[in-house]
Order: C-alpha cells, then structure tokens, then sequence
C-alpha cells in the first residue's frame, strides 16, 4: 500500500477535508468513505476514540497513520488540537437529488436563500444533522461544501444531503419562508414534508424565493430588534417542528 502522504496528496483535489478527530467521528458514523487519515498521536487519536467514539473506535484503529507533526502540518491549513485528519469522498450530486426529492418525506428541507457566511451555513447542517433534516439546500453562491463550511458542521454534512440549487430546482413540498414580517410561526404546525427557507444574513429573502412561498413565518420578536442571526433563526424552526412530535427523540 502506498504511504498515506502520497494518498493524501492523491485524493486531496476533490476530496472533503475532515478536520480533527470529531469531525472525523461524525463522518464515519454517518458513513462517509475514507481512504486516508492520519494522526500526530495513534495512542491518544484511540483513547478518545474509546472514551467518546465506542463505536468507531476499531474503523479508526484500522484507518489512522501516524505522521511526524510537520507532515501533518503540512497537509492542513492549521493544525487542529487533536492532531487528527481525513480525507473523505464528497457525495454525488446525483446520491444528494435524489434523497432530496424523495417522497413521502419525514423530516424538513432547509433552504438557506443566498447566504454569505460560512459559519452560519456549517452551523445549519450541524442543526439539520441533530434534527434529522432531510437536506440543506443553499441558493447563490456559496459553496455548502466549502472547508470553512465543514469545519463547522463538524463532519455533519455526511448526515444530511447538501447542495446547492437554483429556487426553481427546490424539492416539492410547501414552502414555509421565514421572514419578520409574516404569521406568527406558533399558530402554524410545520408538516413533516415542510421546505422552510431562510434569508440572506445581509438582505433576507430574495425576490424568487418570495414568489415561490406558500407561507410567511415570522419568529417571536420585540417590535425594537430587526431580525435574529440566520443560524438562531434555524434553530427555532426546527425545533417548533420537533415540538410537534416530528424529530427524533433526544438520547
Ligand atoms: C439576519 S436575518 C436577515 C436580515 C435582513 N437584514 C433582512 O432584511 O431581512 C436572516 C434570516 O433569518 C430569518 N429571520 C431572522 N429573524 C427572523 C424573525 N424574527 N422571524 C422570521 N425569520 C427571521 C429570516 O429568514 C431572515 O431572512
């Protein structure tokens, strides 16, 4: 077999970036392929493994090569506490279409209308995964897989169906908009086949995604606050959905 830096260097163009160990964890519990992870510390990556990550721990013992910290250096942007990092195999856009346009649905879609902050979008799919979305859809231009995006959702994007799509490509289902100035959110029950869709953090809903809403939500606010951040405002959604009965039981 080939030493893991040259199959790094290999995978590493089209490849997802797992950066540290819980990253690495969620993406294998989830089922993401990985042909290469590597570790500064084997016996400390397997004590946390055991300690936190039971039932990974042998797919990482089988997996994880130990590496000089420069040549872990040298592979990431910046080297992460827990000196642990993986490439993954990004998912088909076919494999993310159709569990998207899968039907009878059991849990939401979120849409994400233009975002522009990395962070806010990796920290959705991180909510998406916990409440058990059926996908994270963005419109515009960011990348829902860029690595800033990753870093966030924590490995999460491999449990959840990620991408990114014109309005007139959003799956079926109603579409509940979020927007301050609509219904009170807790006079509606959200469906479980619900597409809810959230403005840009810099201008709220774009005009295309206004036209194609069955329904204006609004959050509960005071009069005097603007708007709450996009990640927050997710949050909130999908747990009145929950609330309901829909998402999965806490552990
Ligand atoms: C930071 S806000 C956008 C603020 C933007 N300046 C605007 O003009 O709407 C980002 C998104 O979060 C959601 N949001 C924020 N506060 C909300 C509220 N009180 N009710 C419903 N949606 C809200 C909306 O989808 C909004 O487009």
């Amino acid at each position: 077999m080939t030493d893991p830096v040259t199959r790094w260097r290999e995978r590493a163009g089209g490849a997802v970036l797992l950066d540290g160990f819980h990253a690495l964890k969620h993406a294998l519990r989830f089922g993401a392929e990985v042909p290469v992870a590597v570790t500064t510390d084997r016996r400390a990556a397997l004590a946390l493994a055991a300690e936190l990550a039971g039932d990974v721990r042998d797919t990482l013992d089988a997996l994880l090569t130990e590496v000089p910290e420069e040549t872990y250096a040298s592979l990431v942007p910046r080297p992460h506490p827990t000196g642990v990092a993986a490439l993954a195999v990004r998912p088909s856009r076919e494999a993310n279409l159709r569990a998207l346009a899968h039907t009878p649905r059991t849990a939401p879609v979120v849409v994400l209308d233009h975002p522009r902050n990395l962070g806010n979008a990796g920290a959705v799919i991180r909510l998406a995964a916990g409440f058990g979305a059926t996908g994270v859809v963005t419109t515009g231009t960011l990348d829902p897989w860029h690595p800033t995006v990753v870093r966030g959702g924590a490995g999460l994007h491999f449990a959840t169906a990620v991408e990114r799509l014109e309005v007139e490509e959003l799956p079926a289902g109603p579409l509940f908009a979020l927007d301050p100035e609509g219904e009170d959110i807790r006079g509606t029950k959200l469906p479980d086949d619900a597409v809810l869709a959230f403005g840009s953090e810099r201008s709220g809903l774009s005009a295309d995604l206004r036209a194609r809403a069955d329904h204006l939500l609004a959050l509960p606010m005071r009069p005097q606050v603007s708007s709450y951040n996009l990640a927050t405002s997710v949050a909130m959604t999908l747990y009145h959905w929950s609330a309901a009965g829909g998402a999965p039981t806490a552990s």
